[in-house]
């Protein structure tokens, strides 16, 4: 389930420059959940995608499409925002899917990404502490009882998931977006639950963070190591 952090940051970026006639898309919706409520407080139309849905999407009030977001049975030009939320740490090459989202955008679309950085040693996977910093050969061997213990199969690791890091990303946006912004100081203007763990440290970090943000190099040093950097892309480069 998204976050609803997430889902007001989505919500603030992108009422501003949909209506009604827009088209958004959510690549790797799962549930659908997001761009279903989404689709509907900002009065759009919603294309959710996903390789394979969970079952509640059948509940989504949006157009689906199973597909890989590697290679989109999409038009080129034909979608006004697209969202990804927690989802190139799971594909094979998440470069193909950012040359996707830049293929199928209008020339003035918004493209929101979110994935946890490898730089954190976190993960929201259910591993331990420091899982995204091992060499794949042992984390595959460390993985093993916690993807049985969560059914994901055995292989899971192995062919699910690769943690990215931020600076691989805004380098994969660069390749394909004129402009790239890093967002996630847009998460400390949202509304925080503070019965919630992880929104009351995103609180406590919220004025030493602020401070970091104020200058360039502060800003490219957190943008390094955010547990979850937020990129806004836009302007789609034409194919060469
Ligand atoms: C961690 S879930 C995130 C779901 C949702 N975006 C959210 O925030 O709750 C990752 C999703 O990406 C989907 N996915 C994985 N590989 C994909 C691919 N190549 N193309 C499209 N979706 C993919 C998975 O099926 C899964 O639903």
């Amino acid at each position: 389930m998204t976050s609803p952090v997430f889902k007001q940051l989505y919500e603030s970026t992108l009422a501003d420059s949909l209506d009604e006639d827009a088209v958004l898309l959510d690549i790797g919706a799962k549930d659908g959940k997001i761009a279903s409520a989404l689709a509907e407080s900002i009065g759009c139309r919603a294309i959710v995608l996903d390789i394979e849905f969970d079952d509640e999407a059948a509940g989504c009030n949006c157009d689906a499409v199973q597909a890989d977001g590697e290679s989109m049975p999409l038009p080129d030009n034909s979608v006004d925002a697209i969202i990804s939320n927690m989802v190139f740490e799971h594909v094979p090459d998440e470069e193909r899917l950012i040359a996707e989202t830049a293929r199928v955008l209008t020339d003035d679309g918004i493209f929101i990404s979110i994935c946890p950085n490898r730089a954190w040693p976190g993960d929201g996977h259910g591993y331990p502490v420091g899982m995204p910093w091992l060499p794949e050969g042992i984390g595959n061997r460390i993985a093993k009882p916690y993807d049985r213990q969560y059914g994901r199969g055995e292989e899971w690791y192995q062919v699910a998931y690769h943690p990215v890091w931020s600076v691989t990303v805004r380098r994969e946006l660069s390749a394909y977006f004129d402009s790239v912004e890093f967002r996630s100081a847009a998460l400390l203007e949202a509304d925080l639950d503070r019965s919630d763990t992880k929104q009351r440290l995103l609180d406590t970090f919220a004025e030493p963070l602020e401070m970091a943000l104020a200058s360039d190099i502060g800003e490219r040093l957190v943008e390094a190591v955010f547990p979850t950097p937020v990129y806004v892309s836009t302007r789609p480069k034409s194919p060469p």
